[in-house]
């Protein structure tokens, strides 16, 4: 099985930075591979780096290596005019490590790199915040799973294109912390489903509970994917860059599905009512064996 970028699964480190670009019209593969490659010589060993790719940008550089039901991102139009946007694009570039500078540093390089053949569209700074606290107060991550678990949700398979690679979902999720702090302690938990202060699963959880909503199984068997999310912003703005691992795009497709009221219940994620998504984008994250081949051994 080729090798999945290892900076996937590496966990606990306490900046993150992400970046997302679109490809100007005309731009070319080869020019693409000669200046990326170029940039990713600058990271510093302490930098981790992930690269993923949107369907089109994906589907020329290799052609060959498009996993099956690889899809650009729609948008999901849900109920009560509640949206989650699509803006699909052709870059995701995840840096994570112990120093924010460091992250930077190597951020400003893939930017310069980048800057002739395509535009920033989203830049964020997330952060671990508290002990692992989304900025609901709400602990994120209590349900994720975890070393073989986390590869076995995270992984396309074995034998099929794409294998070792990985499906992404990342949307900027905006809160409304005024409206959600307005709640009693008692309501916020019905929300999300779980205790604030530990993260203790309600028994007796509403089905529009966020855990409720995002926990999918078919035919009894639990749907998983592997979360590594990231509180943004500081007082006036802030929420939740949503970034999740999957073997199968449907997974997250049903999820927001879910969560927005077009599943066959009709019912909504109460979350949605405190935070708003306001970028949306499916991308492939190729295993290392395929980005070095692309651009060069710091690739991997
Ligand atoms: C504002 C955005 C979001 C916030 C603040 C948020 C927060 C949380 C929190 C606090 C939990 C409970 C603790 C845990 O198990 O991690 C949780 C669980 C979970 N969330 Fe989210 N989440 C957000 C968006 C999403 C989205 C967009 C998805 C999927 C597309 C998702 C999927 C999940 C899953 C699968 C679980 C575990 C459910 C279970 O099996 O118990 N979340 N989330």
């Amino acid at each position: 099985m080729p090798t999945p970028q290892p900076a996937i699964f590496r966990e606990n480190t306490p900046h993150q930075y992400f970046l997302e670009f679109h490809l100007r019209a005309r731009w070319q593969p080869e020019e693409l591979r000669r200046v990326l490659g170029q940039a990713l010589a600058a990271r510093a060993p302490e930098t981790s780096l992930v690269l993923a790719f949107g369907r089109d940008a994906w589907e020329r550089l290799a052609p060959q290596e498009v996993p099956e039901n690889f899809i650009a991102f729609h948008p999901v139009l849900g109920k009560q005019d509640r949206i989650a946007p699509g803006t699909q694009g052709d870059i995701l570039v995840w840096l994570h490590g112990e120093r924010h500078d460091l992250n930077v540093a190597f951020a400003m390089e893939i930017g310069r790199a980048l800057a002739g053949i395509a535009t920033l569209e989203l830049e964020l700074h997330g952060f671990t915040y508290l002990d692992s606290r989304d900025m609901t107060g709400f602990v994120d991550g209590t349900e994720n799973p975890h070393d073989e678990e986390a590869r076995a949700a995270a992984l396309i398979p074995a034998g099929h294109t794409g294998a070792g690679g990985s499906f992404v979902l990342t949307q900027q999720w905006m809160h409304d912390l005024e409206r959600f702090g307005a709640l009693g302690q008692a309501e916020q938990e019905s929300v999300i489903g779980r205790t604030k202060p530990d993260s203790i699963e309600l028994d007796d959880a509403p089905p529009t509970a966020h855990v409720r909503r995002t926990d999918v199984q078919v035919d009894g068997q639990a749907l998983k994917i592997y979360r590594r999310s990231a509180p943004f912003g500081g007082l006036r703005q802030h929420g939740l860059y949503f970034i999740a691992f999957s073997r199968e795009i449907m997974i997250f497709a049903m999820q927001l599905d879910r969560m927005f009221g077009c599943a066959d219940d009709g019912l909504m994620d109460r979350l949605t009512e405190f935070s708003t998504p306001v970028s949306g984008a499916y991308w492939f994250a190729p295993p290392v064996e395929s980005l070095t081949a692309l651009f060069g051994d710091h690739a991997g």
